[in-house]
């Protein structure tokens, strides 16, 4: 009798890019040749993209992994005994063993790699909907409690306290409110949203819902990035599999509550990320930011009461109800609590997903996990919370990564972007970039960032060419200007432009003074 072997290959966007799909036709097409019955199950990737495509197979004594895997590599591997776990040059062994992982506090990203995200008992087996089934027994009252308590702030960028957006849209009298979930992920670096979407789906859904019951809300939006077409697909399967199930729509779960959820997708501008573009992109129209007071959680989507909330804020939500809030204060720092999922990315030798409690230090991310640049060259700079965030010089990788820390060094974390850059690379022109970024970017609608960018732009490259001795005036100019965007802008695409270009300028000055 032939026995079936279950063999994981992830369908994560990183590990597609990278071959996965043809590793798993490959592993289709051996194990047929060699008359081996195959279950091949698509997960998410665990987040050690170096290693991807990472596959796991099942075998008596649990998965054992292999990677990076190419498809040229499949037939020799089966071979030597893939399907056994044998010993290769390519076997990883237990992958959760692994120190890279191991030594992570999983607790949004518990499930990536683990889960499949089209099966939802594999979900509710690994723990999945335990949060809703406590929050069905709570008062709504109680459910904002549990997050105020869980002192969660909000991971898409500003770090709002979730408890007293969820407290002020629950206390709004109105028949119509909505749960906006920010899925546009624009930052550079940054790929947890993504992940969530695309490797462990149910956990945003039930997010959302504990959310609806907590502010009464009956409708959800999904505002995705239309560059995601895997997490369109993934949360597409998913939201279909929860409404044949009962886990939205009318009563959902007999708890007499209704509730569903649409996604949209977004036509690929930055600034739609921005919570108020976000609603008028969702309603319709052009993305362009809307002038605060009121708050969306007061008058929001189609004018009324909508909790803005981003993937991972939303994802991390079931856990803090079936754990408790307690649970989840416990991890963390000062007022920084809970976990950070961090994205390694750009020139490091090993990139992806660390999750850990706030106040793990840059040079632990950046050197002890990432192993330094991939170039092999020193570590010059890092750019921490996306194409807005600060650039931090080698002398400040001892700084803690939480929201505190980061601010006292004018720097901030935003959605948990870590882009490493190794010595040669031009802080100048890293700081024109930020400024053509934002000239590119805007919606237009204050004068300090629409014109205010150009004219930066301008300024730096008339101060990379400067042989008349105007430099040190336009320096002192381009400092103004931050002044003026940093204090003018109506919101923070403009307002945190200065934070690239003033970080250059102070950490990196000699590059500003060499000339291009
Ligand atoms: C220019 C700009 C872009 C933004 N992009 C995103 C984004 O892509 N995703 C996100 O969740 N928040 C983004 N934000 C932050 C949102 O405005 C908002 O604070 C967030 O969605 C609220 O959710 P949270 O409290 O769960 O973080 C952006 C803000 C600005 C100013
Ligand atoms: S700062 Fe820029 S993006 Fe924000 S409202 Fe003003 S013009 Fe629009």
């Amino acid at each position: 009798m032939s026995t079936v072997t279950t063999i994981w290959v992830p369908k994560d966007a990183g590990a597609l890019s990278l071959g996965a799909e043809a590793v798993a036709a490959a592993l289709a097409t051996g194990a047929k040749a060699r008359g081996h019955e195959l279950r091949i199950r698509r997960n998410g990737s665990r987040g050690l993209y170096w290693l991807e495509p990472l596959i796991e197979v099942e075998t008596a004594t649990g998965r054992v992994a292999y990677g990076p895997v190419t498809a040229a590599d499949v037939p020799k591997l089966l071979e030597e005994g893939l399907l056994e776990g044998a010993p290769h040059v390519l076997r990883l062994g237990d992958i959760a063993k692994h120190e890279w992982l191991a030594s992570q506090q999983r607790l949004t990203g518990a499930r990536l790699g683990l889960v499949d995200p089209a099966d939802l008992d594999d979900y509710v087996a690994q723990g999945g909907y335990a949060g809703l089934n406590v929050a069905l027994a709570l008062a709504p009252a109680d459910i904002v409690r549990a997050i105020t308590d869980s002192g969660l702030r909000g991971r898409g960028g500003a770090a709002f306290p979730t408890g007293i957006k969820w407290q002020t849209v629950h206390d709004q009298k109105t028949d119509r409110k909505y749960i906006a979930c920010n899925a546009d992920e624009g930052d550079s670096g940054t790929f947890s949203d993504r992940m969530i979407m695309e490797g462990d789906p149910f956990s945003l859904i039930e997010g959302m819902t504990i959310a609806a019951l907590a502010v009464g809300a009956t409708q959800g939006y999904i505002y995705l990035r239309v560059e995601y077409p895997h997490a369109a697909r993934a949360l597409a399967r998913a939201l279909d599999v929860a409404r044949v199930r009962g886990y939205l729509g009318r009563n959902l779960r007999d708890s007499g509550h209704d509730f569903d959820i649409a996604v949209r997708l977004g036509a690929g501008a930055y600034i739609c990320g921005e919570e108020t573009s976000m609603l008028e992109s969702l309603e319709g129209r052009r993305g362009e930011v809307r002038v605060r007071p009121p708050l969306p959680a007061i008058k929001g989507l189609f004018g009324q009461p909508t909790v803005v909330n981003n993937v991972i804020t939303l994802a991390s939500v079931p856990l803090i109800l079936a754990r408790g809030a307690t649970f989840y204060r416990d991890f963390g720092t000062g007022k920084s609590r809970g976990t950070i999922p961090l994205q390694l990315a750009g020139n490091v030798k090993r990139g992806g997903l660390v999750e850990r409690a706030f106040g793990l230090t840059v040079r632990e991310l950046v050197e002890g996990y990432g192993g330094g640049s991939a170039s092999g060259r020193p570590v010059r700079a890092v750019q921490i919370g996306g194409p807005l965030g600060a650039y931090l010089p080698e002398s400040q990788f001892d700084t803690p990564l939480d929201y505190e820390a980061l601010a006292a060094k004018n720097a901030l974390l935003g959605h948990g972007g870590v882009v490493v850059f190794d010595d040669t690379v031009d802080m100048a022109k890293m700081a024109r970039y930020a400024l053509e970024f934002c000239a590119v970017e805007s919606c237009g609608k204050c004068t300090p960032c629409r014109i205010g960018s150009s004219r930066g732009v301008e300024l730096v490259d008339r101060i990379l060419k400067s042989t008349n001795g105007t430099r040190a005036a336009d320096l002192a100019l381009l400092d103004e200007l931050c002044d003026t965007m940093f204090n003018g802008s109506l919101c923070g695409l403009g307002g945190m432009t200065p934070f690239p270009v003033r970080s250059a300028l102070t950490h990196f000055r000699s590059d500003f003074e060499r000339g291009s």
